[in-house]
């Protein structure tokens, strides 16, 4: 069961999945009809690529392709691919980097290269290490692995440091009888944790419903919500200073450089030459920087799709699952044989 910001509704997982799937294809669906781009536009014509975390159990695979049946794509239409595989295949098949960026010459990596690909996405850091072959096709070097952490577990962490600072019980007031400006306030505080630069500032501003928070102070303390709290809300606006900003997202660096480093523990890891940093949250400069000064002897690539990496990776894996030529099992199968006893040789 999920729970809305106030913990009083609950929905299941299964219903929020199926809803959000079908919205995406119904959507995806009504543009290509408007667009003209076919004549035959139903849902049994589409190949539909649901993309995973690596480090998913078959259960919860197993669970997202109900959630996608249940949403209308029909069974044998469904295809399941890992996201670190997709976000390599995508990266093998890079023809250039960042055209205006100083490390220049980086070309699609010849055979014999051996690439990490990590990704670093909202609720996900999932890593997978493959050898490019002589035919294109990509040897897993070792099983892929990850942490449930990602550009979300900043967020968290942001929201904590407001919650400190509005002080408990208008954080909780504001959650409970004004979800909607509550949601407001963490798409704000994500917005603002993307601006964040690995540059020295003095000052991150935050837009914030100054009204609506306000009431709530002033009906619970008799005061306004600024005069209360006077280190961080300047202008109707909140104002924190970089100091603290940055060492929001210390623990989330720290625990993405110590999975990398985990990843790299493997006989042949010194022959992984480059780290490829895909997924949303590897457009953040500080993480960036942190993975640079930490792997100094790889090379660490930020290709210019990094955040579409894995659909583009997805689509290319969906025209040429074979690609693929090896995966490392997570788990060893053993086998127990007898060999039927011989009387005779007692
Ligand atoms: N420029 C940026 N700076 C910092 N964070 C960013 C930036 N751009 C996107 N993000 C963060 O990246 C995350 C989303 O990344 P992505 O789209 O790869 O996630 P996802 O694939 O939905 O999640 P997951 O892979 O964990 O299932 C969000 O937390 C978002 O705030
Ligand atoms: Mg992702």
């Amino acid at each position: 069961m999920i729970e809305d910001v106030r913990g009083i509704v609950k929905v299941s997982a299964e219903k929020i999945f199926m809803y959000t799937i079908k919205a995406i294809t119904d959507s995806l669906i009504e543009q290509i009809r408007k667009a003209k781009l076919y004549t035959t536009t139903g849902k049994e014509n589409i190949r539909w690529v649901i993309t995973v975390p690596a480090i998913w159990d078959d259960r919860s695979k197993l669970f997202m392709r109900q959630c996608a049946i249940l949403a209308g794509l029909p069974q044998k239409q469904i295809f399941i691919a890992l996201e670190p595989e997709a976000a390599s295949i995508f990266c093998n098949n890079l023809k250039t980097e960042r055209p205006e960026n100083i490390e220049d010459g980086f070309i699609q990596p010849t055979p014999g290269t051996k690439n990490m690909v990590v990704d670093i996405g909202g609720g996900t850091t999932d890593i997978t290490v493959h050898e490019k072959l002589g035919n294109g096709m990509l040897k897993q070097l070792r099983k892929s692995s990850g942490k449930g952490i990602g550009g979300t577990t900043v967020d968290k962490a942001f929201l904590e440091m407001i919650q400190k600072k509005l002080t408990g019980p208008v954080f909780t007031s504001l959650k409970n009888e004004n979800p909607v400006v509550f949601l407001d306030l963490r798409k704000d505080l994500e917005e603002a944790k993307k601006s964040v630069t690995d540059e020295d500032s003095d000052i991150l501003e935050i837009p914030m419903n100054y009204s609506a928070i306000n009431s709530i102070s002033k009906r619970q303390f008799n005061t306004s919500i600024s005069k209360q709290i006077t280190d961080i809300i300047v202008d109707e606006n909140l104002q924190v200073d970089y100091a603290t900003i940055k060492d929001l997202f210390k623990s989330t660096t720290d625990d993405v450089i110590t999975i990398v480093e985990h990843a790299l523990q493997f006989d042949g890891a010194n022959e992984v030459s480059m780290i490829l940093l895909v997924g949303g949250f590897s457009n953040c400069e500080i993480i960036e920087h942190a993975i640079r000064n930490r792997f100094d002897t790889k090379r660490v690539i930020v290709p210019v799709d990094a955040s579409t990496a894995v659909k583009q990776g997805a689509v290319l894996y969906d025209h040429k699952p074979e690609v693929i030529y090896n995966r490392i099992t997570k788990y060893t199968y053993g086998m127990g044989a007898q060999i039927p006893f011989d009387n005779k040789k007692t």
